[in-house]
């Protein structure tokens, strides 16, 4: 091989093609309003960037600039840089002033700035001098900062040592919560839920990444996804009391919430948000009951105590388990759905066969290396849903373009 490419740029031939769709792209949308036409123009824009660099300059990027720039930015959220830069208003500041507000060595500080700069993280205003951009600001809020320290504790060890983990099996799939890159990479025999039960400090951070999570993202309930009024308002039945929606495993309330915000007019059911314990106990209780939504505890391995919902709502749970455990979690609320009724809505990603976006496959890697399981294409959630939990799929809700969909199913009335 002539090493002569390495530093060539990747695909020179497509660079005036992918110019011409770009400047087409940016002019015919609102990338404000329009998110689709927003990520096919960033879409467009990876395309040129990775034919523009050259094989050199990816490697580097990729292994050098980004992991500095990712252990920086973490290390930052730990010592509130970004949040002494947004300070008086986002003012520029020096580096010996920011160095002294945080404690700082000036020198270590000014190397961390510098490269931030580079990276394009911060502004550099004068000699010295930096203020924070949109990102920076942004980081300034748990929901987005904390996604830095948790992927950083939590979950590098394991990827970093799916390669070893994965030596050591002859490369096979890891379909265990308790033999996995997680427990490899963590030195534990707890699983990653355990894990975090015993470690308060990044079970927090990870509830805050989950609610940033979704941010800025259609909701499931948007028109574009699910139709929740023809599909679970409209054959509501209220006579005795009967829960509305059951959010199961659903975190500090974040999805409850904006459901509620969203159909707040049309909603006449109790809205109920299950947990573990730890969870519920740093759930905004007070925000969730000013909206009437109750937080309980519940394992969901064991009996569900709501019956009869209209819907019983699974976000990003089942791609946790494997098969045999997800069997598990959906029988128990099986058992409690009302035939013809109730509605089991799973939001989760349907890979595509072709087309798939890295929103959903870096997600399944992560998957693989913490959990031994995985993000599942339709055959595989009709395989798990309808021959391994008995259910019934009525549709399959799938918007595509990075974003979740809704795989609803029901009990079948047996004749
Ligand atoms: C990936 S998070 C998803 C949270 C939320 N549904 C969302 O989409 O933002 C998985 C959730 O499952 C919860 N969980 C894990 N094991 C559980 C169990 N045995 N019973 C109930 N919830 C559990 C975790 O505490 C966590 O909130």
């Amino acid at each position: 091989m002539d090493l002569s490419i390495a530093s060539e740029p990747c695909d020179i031939d497509s660079v005036p093609r992918l110019m011409n769709e770009l400047a087409s792209l940016g002019s015919s949308h609102d990338l404000l309003a329009d998110r689709d036409g927003r990520l096919s123009l960033l879409d467009k824009a990876r395309s040129l960037v990775a034919a523009l660099e050259t094989p050199r300059e990816t490697v580097i990027r990729q292994c050098g600039a980004e992991t500095a720039s990712f252990y920086s930015i973490a290390l930052g959220v730990d010592v509130g840089l970004f949040k002494e830069l947004a300070k008086d208003g986002g003012i520029a500041k020096k580096a010996p002033a920011l160095a002294e507000a945080l404690g700082f060595d000036v020198d270590v500080l000014r190397r961390i700035l510098r490269h931030l700069t580079a990276m394009k993280h911060i502004k550099q205003t004068s000699h010295d001098e930096y203020a924070p951009n949109n990102f920076t600001l942004s980081l300034t809020h748990p929901m987005m900062a904390d996604g830095y320290p948790v992927y950083r504790d939590f979950a590098l060890p394991p990827i970093s040592h799916l390669h070893t983990w994965l030596s050591t099996k002859s490369y096979a799939a890891p379909v265990s919560v308790v033999d996995n890159p997680f427990t490899f990479g963590h030195q534990t025999s707890l699983s990653a839920f355990s894990y975090l039960a015993t470690h308060p400090r990044i079970a927090e951070q990870f509830n805050h990444h989950m609610g940033g999570y979704r941010l800025g993202r259609p909701d499931w309930f948007h028109t574009s996804i699910y139709p929740v009024q023809e599909r679970l308002l409209d054959g509501y039945e209220n006579t005795d009391g009967e829960a509305l929606l059951v959010d199961v495993g659903g975190s500090t309330g974040h999805d409850l919430l904006a459901f509620h915000a969203a159909f707040e007019q049309q909603l006449k059911g109790r809205l109920i948000l299950q947990d573990v314990p730890a969870v519920i106990e740093s759930a905004p209780r007070d925000e969730l009951k000013v909206v009437g939504i109750e937080a309980v505890v519940h394992d969901f391995f064991t009996e569900q105590p709501v019956k009869g919902a209209r819907g019983y709502y699974l976000h990003h749970i089942l791609h946790d388990w494997q098969d045999e455990r997800c069997v598990e979690i959906v029988g128990r609320i099986k058992e409690v759905m009302r035939p013809g009724y109730s509605r089991l809505l799973v939001n989760e990603f349907v890979i595509p066969a072709t087309g798939v976006s890295w929103e959903a496959t870096y997600l399944d890697l992560y998957m693989m290396v913490m959990f031994g399981a995985k993000e599942r294409t339709e055959d595989e959630w009709r395989e798990l849903l309808e021959e391994k939990c008995g259910l019934r799929v009525m549709k399959v809700w799938n918007p595509g373009n990075g974003v979740e969909g809704i795989i609803e199913c029901e009990v079948p009335v047996v004749c």
